[in-house]
């Protein structure tokens, strides 16, 4: 008798045992349909809820653990930017409706992100080549893809590659300010992207010696003239010190100045 129920109820866990890996087996089966369709997220890699208003909260894949993961971050500058942006609208200060919009070194597009959820007509968010798929990722994440594309954009690179189409209203850079070597191509692609009107939002952590000086100093040999956005009017919450934001226009041009060509080739 106990060796029958014994039988009896082995058969019923073996019964058992099978349902629970047919359903581990579909789990396993859905949820890599699941990550085919989404963006791909790295193993090490985190989605951010940045909140911009009441209305808008984005939401930004980041990758951790990639050997240059650099743009696989949101910077602190890039925090410090869109809640300025976001902070300018609100207030009335800043229109992004009908904006076209640009962003140079997107790393995770937060920023240039801000600029779609808040309004702006079409933005194109740029980096170097490997981070142009996460970017778009992001762009879907939010559901931006109607206003928002990625694609790849190396600064100083001559022609601008064809899906980069100046002047833009609106020109933003978070953080691209680190490598001495690197200055004179970013004021050549700003110069480039801006026209009469447009204005480039920038912001960057002070790193000593890492080219900010340079770059002031260069900036009316570009035809770049740079006014720093008070600190007062930055987001009381998203600010520091060692993080300042710019407003960079572009001067008129005097009948007959030639652009800075013999800088760029320093
Ligand atoms: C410090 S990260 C800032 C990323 C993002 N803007 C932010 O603030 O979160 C600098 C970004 O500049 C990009 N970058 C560096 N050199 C570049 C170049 N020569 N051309 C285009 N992008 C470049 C990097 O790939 C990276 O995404």
């Amino acid at each position: 008798m106990t060796s029958h129920l014994e039988t009896d109820s082995s058969v019923g866990m073996a019964d058992q045992q099978q349902k629970q890996q047919q359903q581990q087996q579909k789990q396993k089966h859905d949820k890599l349909k699941e990550e085919q369709q989404e963006p791909h997220v790295d193993d090490l890699g985190c989605v951010r809820d940045i909140e911009l208003t009441e209305d808008h909260t984005l939401h930004v894949a980041e990758q951790h653990g990639l050997a240059d993961d650099c743009g696989c971050v949101v910077w602190d500058a890039a925090l410090v930017l869109v809640n300025y942006l976001a902070k300018q609208v609100e207030l009335g200060r800043l229109d992004l409706r009908g904006k076209r919009v640009i962003e140079l070194g997107a790393g995770t597009g937060v920023v240039g992100l801000t600029a779609a959820a808040l309004g702006a007509a079409e933005v194109l968010l740029t980096d170097l080549p490997h981070l142009v798929q996460h970017i778009s990722g992001n762009i879907k994440r939010n559901g931006l893809h109607h206003i928002a594309t990625a694609a790849a954009l190396q600064w100083g690179q001559q022609p601008l590659p064809a899906p980069v189409a100046a002047p833009y209203d609106i020109v933003l850079c978070s953080d691209l300010v680190y490598q001495q070597h690197a200055v004179q191509q970013l004021l050549s692609n700003m110069r480039d992207l801006a026209g009469p009107g447009s204005v480039i939002f920038a912001s960057c952590e002070y790193r000593e010696g890492a080219g900010l000086e340079e770059m002031w100093r260069l900036m009316p040999a570009y035809g770049l003239q740079e006014e720093l956005v008070p600190y007062t009017d930055l987001h009381e919450d998203w600010c520091s010190p060692d993080i300042l934001v710019w407003k960079i226009i572009k001067q008129q041009q005097k009948q007959g100045k030639q652009a800075p060509k013999q800088i760029e080739q320093q």
